[in-house]
C-alpha cells in the first residue's frame, strides 16, 4: 500500500490532506473531530488582535451544476469572531493531544511590525507546527488595511514574511491572493522575504447572482449585499494554473506549495499535487459533505497511487509540471481529428451544431431514409478543437486520433507563418 504521509517545510502529517483555514477549523471541537475522522493536518481559522470580528446573518450563497450540487460557493464571512486567548489556549491542547498531525495556524493582524511580533511569539508559545500568513481574505478585511489589501502589494507580501521569519523559528507558509493580474510577483515576494512556503489559492472576488424580486445580489443582508469570496469546485481550473505559474517560475521553482482551491477527491488532489503541491487543503468539500469524506480521499489516492507505481507523494510530485509550458513552445505538427464511434452515435446532432454554427464546419449531416440522420467527419476541414468531444452526450462517442503529418516538432519560434520568428539555439528544443 502507498505511503501517504509527507513533510511539508519540515511539518510532519500522516497524509497529504488538511482543513483549510475556514469554519471547518475554528474550534477544538471542529479540529478534533475532523483528526478522529482522518484529516492529517488543519489550518487553524485565521486569528486577528482582539476585539475578535464580528460577523453578518446571512454569509453564503452558491451556484449549482444541473445535479443539484454546489459548484461554487460564496462566503462574506471575516476572520475568527472568537478572542484570541481562547482560540491560543485551544491550539495548545489540540496540538498536545495530536502530536501527529499538522497544526498550523492562520493569522492576519495590521502590517505593522510589532503587531506581528507580538502575535508569532504568542501562537509559538502554543506548540503549533507552522504559520500561515492569510493576505487574502477579499472582503471586509482589506478595507481595514489588511488581508487582500496586503497580498495585493509584494512589497508588503514580503516585509511581513521577513517579520515573521525573523520573530519566530516555525516554519512560515504565505497565503496568496488570486485577486491580482499575476500570481507570480506576490509568490516571488513571499520568497524572497524568507517565507518557508506558499498556499493558494484563498476565495476569488465573487457576486454569484441577484435575487431579480428584490433586486439585490446573494447572499442577501436586511436587503443589502457585498461582493464575498468564491471557491469550491468551480475554482480548481484558477487555482491549478496559480500553481503551476508558481511551480515553473524560474525564480519561485522549487518553492514548497500548499495547493487549495475546489480540491473534492482524490483525484484533484493527485492533480495539485503533480503540480508541485507537497500537500492540499480543502474547505467547501468538507463543509458541505463532511468531514469523513478524507476516507475516500486517502483510499483513492493510495490505490490510484497502487496502480501507477508509486510508493510516496514524492514519487509522483510535480510530475505534471515540465509539461506544462509557453504556448510558443507547443508543436505545431501535431495534429488530431475528430472520429465518430457510428455504433455508440444516438443521432442528437449536438456535435453537428456546435461545429457548424460556431466552429469549422467539418461535420457532414446525412439524412436517412428513415428519418434520422448521419454524423460524418469531414477530415480535410477538422482543426481538431475537440469542441464536438466535449459537447457529445455519449461517453467515447467521439474521440480525437493523432494524425501523422510526416513533420517533427516545431513550435512557434520557428514556424515559418510567424512574422517575427527568430531561430535561436534554445527554440529549437522541445521546451
Ligand atoms: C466560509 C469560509 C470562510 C473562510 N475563512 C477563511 C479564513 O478565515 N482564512 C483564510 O485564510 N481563508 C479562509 N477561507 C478560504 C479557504 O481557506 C480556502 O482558501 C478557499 O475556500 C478555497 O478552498 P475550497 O475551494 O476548498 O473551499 C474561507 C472560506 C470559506 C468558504
Ligand atoms: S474537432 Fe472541432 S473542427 Fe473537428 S469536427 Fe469536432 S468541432 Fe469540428
Ligand atoms: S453529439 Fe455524439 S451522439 Fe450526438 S450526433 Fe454527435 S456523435 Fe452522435
Amino acid at each position: 500500500m502507498a505511503d501517504l504521509s509527507i513533510d511539508f517545510v519540515g511539518i510532519k502529517s500522516p497524509n497529504p490532506f488538511w482543513l483549510a483555514s475556514a469554519p471547518p477549523t475554528d474550534k477544538a471541537y471542529n479540529v478534533e473531530r475532523a483528526f478522529e475522522a482522518g484529516w492529517g493536518g488543519v489550518v487553524w481559522k485565521t486569528l486577528g488582535e482582539d476585539p475578535a470580528a464580528v460577523n453578518v446573518s446571512s454569509r453564503y450563497s452558491a451556484i449549482y451544476d444541473s445535479y443539484g450540487e454546489v459548484s461554487g460557493f460564496n462566503n462574506i464571512e471575516l476572520i475568527t469572531d472568537r478572542s484570541l486567548e481562547v482560540n491560543l489556549r485551544e491550539i495548545e491542547a489540540v496540538k498536545k493531544s495530536w502530536p501527529d498531525r499538522a497544526l498550523v495556524v492562520s493569522l492576519m493582524v495590521p502590517c505593522e511590525e510589532q503587531a506581528w511580533k507580538t502575535i508569532v511569539k504568542e501562537v509559538e508559545k502554543t506548540g503549533a507546527d507552522g504559520l500561515e500568513l492569510n493576505f487574502g481574505c477579499p472582503h471586509g478585511m482589506p478595507e481595514r488595511g489588511m488581508g487582500a489589501a496586503v497580498g495585493q502589494v509584494p512589497e508588503y507580501v514580503e516585509q511581513v514574511a521577513r517579520w515573521c521569519k525573523m520573530y519566530c523559528k516555525m516554519p512560515v507558509i504565505v497565503k496568496l491572493t488570486p485577486n491580482i493580474t499575476d500570481i507570480r510577483f506576490p509568490a516571488r515576494a513571499a520568497k524572497r522575504g524568507g517565507a518557508d512556503a506558499v498556499s493558494l489559492i484563498n476565495t476569488i472576488n465573487s457576486i454569484t447572482g441577484i435575487d431579480l424580486d428584490n433586486m439585490v445580489a446573494r447572499p442577501i443582508v436586511d436587503g443589502k449585499s457585498t461582493h464575498g469570496g468564491y471557491c469550491g469546485p468551480a475554482v480548481k481550473p484558477i487555482a491549478l494554473s496559480m500553481t503551476s505559474e508558481i511551480a515553473r517560475d524560474p525564480e519561485t521553482m522549487g518553492l514548497p506549495i500548499s495547493g487549495i482551491g475546489g480540491i473534492s477527491n482524490w483525484r484533484d488532489a493527485a492533480e495539485f499535487i503533480s503540480l508541485g503541491a507537497g500537500c492540499v487543503q480543502v474547505c467547501t468539500a468538507a463543509m458541505i459533505y463532511g468531514f469523513r469524506i478524507v476516507e475516500e480521499m486517502k483510499t483513492g489516492l493510495a490505490n490510484w497511487m497502487d496502480s501507477k507505481g508509486f510508493e510516496t507523494i514524492e514519487d509522483f510530485r510535480g510530475l505534471a509540471v515540465p509539461n506544462t509550458t509557453d504556448w510558443k513552445y507547443l508543436n505545431m505538427n501535431y495534429k488530431v481529428v475528430a472520429s465518430i464511434d457510428e455504433d455508440k452515435c444516438i443521432g442528437c446532432g449536438r456535435c453537428y451544431i456546435g461545429c457548424e454554427d460556431t466552429s469549422h464546419q467539418a461535420i457532414d449531416l446525412k439524412p436517412q431514409a428513415d428519418g434520422t440522420n448521419k454524423f460524418e467527419i469531414i477530415e480535410e476541414e477538422c482543426v481538431g478543437c475537440n469542441l464536438c468531444q466535449i459537447t457529445c452526450p455519449v461517453d467515447d462517442c467521439i474521440t480525437m486520433e493523432r494524425r501523422d503529418v510526416g513533420q517533427p516538432y516545431m513550435n512557434w519560434t520557428q514556424d515559418p507563418r510567424n512574422p517575427h520568428r527568430e531561430v535561436t539555439e534554445e527554440s529549437t528544443h522541445e521546451a
